[in-house]
């Protein structure tokens, strides 16, 4: 039998930092658990694009169709500001997505006990949330045509498309509702039908959907900004919230700020079914490229190492293995193990990101 394979594409920023704690995870499960993956890495985003002149090669491009998993670090950085919209580090990033057809991304809101006190917002709101946003990834005003900025009279005009078909929302819907069977039982989708057309027939397709396969699953609906409201007020109501991209990667970084820190946040982008029964996929923090600490030891690498988590448990079918990587996080977090971003108590002393993924690695043979 051979060995699953990942492809690694660390990115820009603190990119390459964090994923080099994911290293020492993965060469754990390889010596320790007898998992042995597949390793390869590329470039993507501005590295590539200083490299190649292009964000994404069509080398790594066909590398990530091939692989069982793709790990992504973050992409992007002011150095990039100023290039034409065609090559920004970011379409190297939404090309993969699309090329992919990763649709349905999930991004889970998880509060560590011992982090709760580090929200914004009151510990009885936060402590223990447990919430799974499915975020719609190829579709949706991000890809809608037409798209540009023309000249109309004498004036230019910007314009995007929001667009959406009715087989787009089934799968990210059955998306939803799969994983809903696994959880709480619960899906509350968020649109804007009140005002947007594509608003509508979401809420009619999540319906029909909803009737004709999962009617055992409790359904709800909402406005998307009354679901931000209500995320803010009080978060715990939902269980798995399915909504369209771009209303996703808004209420996702909301959702992610209730947990304390973006630092912490991973997530998974799934598609159909390959030959081998497996998705294609993508796992990637949520946090971006961070520049501004790039470099300096300082990034908080539990994201990224929960992201691979989120790829035992989806790729690999290796459930338990992922309960043990997040139970070690979390053991580190209850010892007190703090990277800077998760400061706040007094007398704490930061870790290095690099001492915070020796400390997960120290839990991880505390497991066995
Ligand atoms: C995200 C990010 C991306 C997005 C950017 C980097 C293109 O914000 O993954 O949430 O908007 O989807
Ligand atoms: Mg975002």
């Amino acid at each position: 039998m051979t060995n699953p394979s990942l492809l690694i594409l660390p990115g820009d920023g603190i990119g390459p930092e964090v994923m080099a704690e994911v290293r020492k995870i993965i060469d754990w499960y390889g010596t320790k658990r007898d998992m042995v993956f597949d390793v390869s890495e590329g470039l993507v985003g501005g590295c590539s694009y200083d490299a190649h002149g292009t964000p994404l090669t069509d080398e790594t491009m066909e590398k990530a169709q091939e692989v069982d998993a793709v790990l992504l670090g973050a992409v992007g950085g002011p150095k990039y500001d100023d290039l034409d919209f065609s090559v920004k580090p970011e379409r190297g990033l939404l090309r993969l997505r699309k090329e992919m057809d990763l649709y349905a991304n999930l991004r889970p809101a998880q509060c560590f006990d011992a982090l709760a006190d580090f929200s914004s917002l009151k510990k009885d709101v936060v402590a223990g949330l447990d919430i799974m946003i499915v975020r719609e990834l190829t579709s949706g005003i991000y890809f809608g045509e037409p798209r540009g900025i023309f000249e109309e009279g004498n004036e230019r005009v910007g314009i995007n498309t929001q667009r959406y078909t009715e087989s787009e929302i089934e799968r990210v819907a059955r998306s939803a509702f799969e994983l809903a069977r696994k959880r709480g039982n619960k899906v509350c989708s968020m649109e804007k039908a009140n005002v947007m057309e594509s608003g509508i027939l979401w809420r009619a397709v999540v319906s029909e959907v909803h009737e004709k396969e999962y009617p055992d699953v409790e359904l709800s609906h909402m406005y998307a900004d009354a679901g931000a409201m209500q995320l803010c007020r009080w978060p715990k109501q939902f269980d798995v919230i399915v909504t369209d991209n771009l209303f996703g990667d808004l209420l996702s970084d909301a959702a992610a700020m209730l947990t304390g820190s973006l630092g912490m946040l991973p997530s998974a982008s799934l598609g159909a079914p390959m030959a081998n029964g497996r998705p294609k996929a993508l796992y990637e923090p949520v946090h971006g490229s961070a520049p501004d600490i790039a470099g300096q030891g300082k990034a908080n690498p539990i994201a990224c190492v929960l992201s691979f988590a989120m790829a035992l448990r989806y790729s690999f079918d290796k459930g338990d293995e992922a309960d043990r990587l997040e139970a070690a996080v979390e053991k580190v977090l209850a010892d007190g193990v703090r990277t800077a971003d998760l400061l706040g108590e007094e007398g704490v002393t930061p870790v290095s990101t690099s001492e915070m993924g020796d400390a997960i690695v120290a839990a991880l043979n505390a497991s066995l």
